[in-house]
């Protein structure tokens, strides 16, 4: 398979349609960001890389984030999440409070605001510094120790971010967060502020297209019961209600963030991250969804 040709193709198609869609507002500091910015980079598992437009360039990886902090999480307190957090899809957007209630504060999945949550809940408890060992064990999964926090960010997202700190509260109601809220509010905007390419992310995210190990080093990261549970709530829960759309169209599991990039996985052989800033109603990447549509059209290559 040419993934080079195929990825040109794909970038000359969309390089220069009509770019519908909206940068995501609610957080002031990424709107700064280019909103025609767009890239694509595929890692193989063998470790070659391919890509064009912008994929070199850093964006905020946002809600992608939140499969590091469940493979972390997962890798630390084993099965035992679960009593936490569930894995069915929402079918609601990903800062809805809605089932919270209903559900007693167990958020449906882990990608979600609340799930993700949970997690960081989890990541607090367990490690002695969690934002320096969120951040290195990133850096491992990438194998690049440029991969950081962007701290504006951080504090843009805490200015206003009045529903993560309802659905934190709701959550410490419910006895479902024991940590204090504000640290665990600190911790979610840290992990969400991550910045990352195209290709560092397809990189890093190598693991779940590998059985649970890192092609570069060899090394197990988690085995290969969890990486099939994490691929399975990443492709019915990781575009959140659009999740069935993103099935249907694309035919991978995939994350999506609101800084634009979505990151799908072909377990065996490599992973794409599609960038493009401008958002449909969802919160996913206008662009990104239709790239990487035509992407697994074209090579005729996917999970199913
Ligand atoms: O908590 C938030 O709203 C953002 N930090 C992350 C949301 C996000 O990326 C949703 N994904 N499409």
């Amino acid at each position: 398979m040419n993934y080079q040709l195929v990825i040109n193709e794909v970038y000359n198609t969309f390089r220069n349609s009509t770019n519908k869609g909206k940068i995501a507002n609610y957080i002031p500091e990424l709107k700064k960001v280019d909103a025609n910015k767009f890239g694509i980079g595929l890692v193989t598992i063998s470790g070659d890389s391919f890509g064009a437009g912008d994929y070199k360039d850093t964006f905020s990886i946002q809600s992608i984030s939140k499969v590091f902090a469940l493979t972390l999480a997962l890798k630390i307190v084993g099965n035992k999440l679960w009593k936490r957090v569930g894995v069915e899809p929402s079918g609601d957007p990903f800062n809805s409070l809605v089932q919270l209630e209903f559900e007693k504060g167990i958020p449906r999945n882990p990608l979600i605001n609340a799930g993700a949550l949970v997690l960081c809940d989890i990541l607090i408890s367990k490690l002695k510094n969690p934002k320096d060992e969120f951040l290195a064990f990133v850096q491992k999964l990438g194998n690049n120790n440029n991969i950081n926090y962007n701290l504006n960010v951080v504090a843009s997202e805490k200015k206003y971010g009045f529903k993560n700190a309802a659905h934190v509260n709701l959550m410490k109601s419910f006895g479902n967060i024991k940590n204090n809220i504000d640290d665990v509010l600190d911790f979610y905007y840290h992990i969400c502020s991550i910045e990352m390419s195209c290709e560092a992310l397809s990189k890093a995210f190598l693991l779940y297209a590998n059985r649970g190990v890192l092609p570069y080093t060899g090394e197990e990261i988690i085995s290969l019961s969890i990486t099939k549970r994490i691929n399975a709530t990443v492709q019915l829960c990781g575009l959140y209600d659009e999740a069935g759309t993103f099935s249907f169209k694309v035919g991978l599991p995939g994350k999506s963030g609101v800084g634009g990039g979505i990151v799908a996985i072909h377990p065996g052989k490599y992973c794409i991250t599609v960038w493009s800033p401008r958002l449909n109603k969802k919160g996913n990447s206008y662009k990104g969804i239709n790239a990487l549509e035509l992407f697994t059209t074209k090579t005729e290559l996917s999970i199913f």
